[in-house]
């Protein structure tokens, strides 16, 4: 069925495109739509949906009539423009001027002047070159909205607050801790001068052997379906009709739409196969409470379900989501994701857009990107309603974000960043993160007047945070990098020492007096996306059972604090440690790690363990 349907397609756009390269005499022909690339696997079926929507207050008289006004009086390249989203590594501010595009991001890997250490300053820099650019171009005048990935926190930039990654977080079950680190993770992403988050990530992966599990707050629906209502409200606030997102409030985007956990393999970008009755049970996850709190906008999923991708399948797109779900906002797609479509390139899609794309992530592509849609407007190709659809959902996204004010009252309160109100949250989180998998003997917590020997990579807040932070793979950090963290380490040393003990640094576990006790921290290092995928769960370096067995055969208790981005296969080392911590990727603020291994001078918990597996821990390296 699909290769007929496939073949339909690219029959249709050949004969599409022979219609829409024309020698100069022939007038172009009004075009049908290209085919859909639905096929009955793949379609779905709003009445087996459960019912959200988004609050009247997104869609109020006032800002409807704002947009209409507004709208009446732009040229057809204007709403286009509204619909392309560019990266700042491909555009310049002064290409504004001429393009008349909607948007920018700066995506994982893109940073002022490609430095991805770049001070606080320089982003600010940025984002008002960028939208005084967009200001000065003649006709009618629309605000940019410039997204960024705060994934866990505002993680591109330097002394800002890095929390615990998803998975940490899905550990504690704790909504209002949710509510309160989208509050700070929006505060921080405003004083830089951006407008929007593409999270909260409602991924439920349901193979670790996904690079992007980490995301996830949990491997079933439950934890995101109480996280993503509470984490929209942190970020964007309580949508009013009579008043945009209050300052330091920023827009956020569920993503990535749908099922993007639930691929074959764990393969990243990849396939989904189940039932449309198993998808809703599993994968609809938190979008629902994220539509109803307000979620002003969607990513589409790269992922496909049955074979065909999401970017192009309307009955999701469309149907659904506009159907039952009831969203009012607007749907990005995901980088360059329209050209994994058949028939479509990274510059022309108009499938993407007819299934409901509103706005294309178009990185690098803009530029052709703009005029294929364009010149697809006026072929007929894009209805114009679609377009106009498109362009009503964003505006009504910008005036509800505040971008027609002019007042940006936190921009440039730099001070926000890694405030030690937000650096306390962190920590409160990190403490709450952390899951006991085993305390032989009660070695845990550890007396605060022992003598404490730290191994393994205790010092590297880079590690401990994970991918998306500071670049995209979270890789070439240095403790430099985070003026505003502090390391597991530097944690331990604090407290111990606090209680009169003694805590010394030792990579290797080698000593030259006996201690009582050892912690050994150890774990994965960072990775983003497709180059996370693996093939199995074990955890194949050797370094860090070899140090736990010589700790042992000396007599000495270890402690095992595992740094990883998903539950791994680690026997060895569960059996060759005394006490083991899941602590996952804590991000800036390790010293939330002593805060619950280090108790008491009487050995009594100061903080005792709170989380519990919200991920299955795997029996063997197959999961
Ligand atoms: C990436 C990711 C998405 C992210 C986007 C912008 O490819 O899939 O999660 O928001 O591009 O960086």
């Amino acid at each position: 069925m699909r290769k007929t349907a496939t073949a339909l397609v690219i029959t249709l756009m050949s004969s599409a495109c022979a219609v829409a390269m024309p020698s100069r005499s022939v007038p172009v022909q009004a075009m049908t739509a290209q085919a859909s690339i639905v096929t009955d696997a793949a379609r779905a079926h709003p009445g087996l949906w459960p019912r959200a929507a988004s609050p009247a207050a997104m869609t109020d008289r006032a800002t409807e009539a704002f947009v209409t006004e507004l709208m009446s009086r732009m040229t057809l390249e204007e709403k286009v423009g509204q619909t392309i989203q560019a990266d700042i590594g491909s555009i310049k501010p002064e290409d504004l001027l001429t393009y008349p595009l909607g948007s920018i991001l700066a995506g994982g890997n893109s940073s002022p002047g490609g430095d991805e250490r770049a001070s606080a300053d320089k982003w600010v820099e940025l984002a008002r070159a960028f939208r005084a650019a967009a200001a000065q171009r003649p006709g009618a005048k629309v605000p940019l909205i410039y997204g960024i990935d705060a994934v866990h926190g505002h993680n591109n930039i330097v002394g800002a607050t890095i929390f615990p990654h998803n998975i940490g977080l899905g550990a504690a079950r704790d909504p209002d801790l949710i509510r309160r680190i989208g509050e700070a993770t929006a505060l921080e992403v405003a004083v830089t001068g951006a407008d929007w988050t593409f999270g909260p990530t409602l991924a439920v992966p349901r193979d670790d052997r996904w690079g992007r599990a980490y995301e996830g707050y949990a491997e079933n629906p439950e934890v995101a379906q109480s996280y993503a209502g509470p984490m929209t409200l942190g970020l964007q606030g309580a949508l009013s009709a009579d008043h945009p997102l209050a300052a330091g409030h920023i827009a956020g985007s569920a993503k990535h739409f749908l099922a993007d956990g639930g691929t074959t393999g764990g393969k990243d970008q990849g396939d989904y196969a189940g039932s449309e009755q198993e998808m809703i049970r599993t994968h609809l996850s938190g979008y629902p409470q994220a539509i109803d709190a307000g979620v002003l906008s969607i990513m589409a999923s790269f992922s496909s379900w049955n074979g065909v991708k999401h970017s192009g399948n309307e009955t999701i797109l469309t149907d659904v989501l506009r159907g039952p779900l009831g969203f009012d906002g607007f749907v990005v797609s995901d980088w360059n994701a329209h050209g994994q479509l058949p028939g479509c390139s990274n510059e022309s899609c108009a499938l993407a857009f007819n299934a409901g794309i509103d706005m294309f992530m178009a990185p690098d592509s803009w530029k052709p990107l703009y005029a294929s849609t364009l010149a697809q407007v006026k072929s007929g190709e894009i209805p114009m309603a679609r377009l106009d659809e498109a362009v009503r959902r964003i505006l009504r996204v910008k005036v509800k974000t505040g971008l027609f004010n002019d007042s940006r009252p936190v921009e440039g309160h730099l001070n926000e960043l890694g405030s030690p109100a937000h650096r306390a949250l962190a920590r409160e989180a990190v403490r709450k993160s952390l899951v006991l998998l085993k305390n032989e003997g009660s070695v845990l917590p550890i007396r605060s007047g022992a003598r404490v020997l730290v191994a393994g990579h205790a010092d590297d807040i880079g590690q401990a945070s994970g991918g998306w932070t500071l670049t995209w793979q979270g890789t070439g950090n240095t403790n430099a990098d985070f003026p505003n963290g502090q390391s597991i380490w530097s944690g331990i040393r604090e407290a111990v020492t606090a209680g009169g003990g003694q805590a010394t640094l030792s990579a290797d576990g080698s000593f030259t007096q006996k201690p009582d006790v050892a912690i050994v921290v150890f774990g994965e290092t960072p990775y983003a996306e497709f180059q996370g995928d693996v093939d199995t769960l074990d955890f194949v370096p050797t370094e860090p059972l070899e140090t736990l067995k010589r700790l042992k055969a000396a007599g000495v208790p270890t402690v095992s604090v595992f740094l990883s981005g998903r539950p791994m296969w680690t026997n060895p080392e569960i059996n060759a440690s005394d006490a083991f911590v899941a602590a996952w990727l804590p991000g800036t603020e390790g010293a939330g790690v002593a805060d619950v291994l280090i108790g008491d001078q009487a050995g009594k918990p100061r903080n005792d363990f709170h989380g519990a597996l919200s991920f299955s821990w795997p029996k063997t390296a197959k999961g």
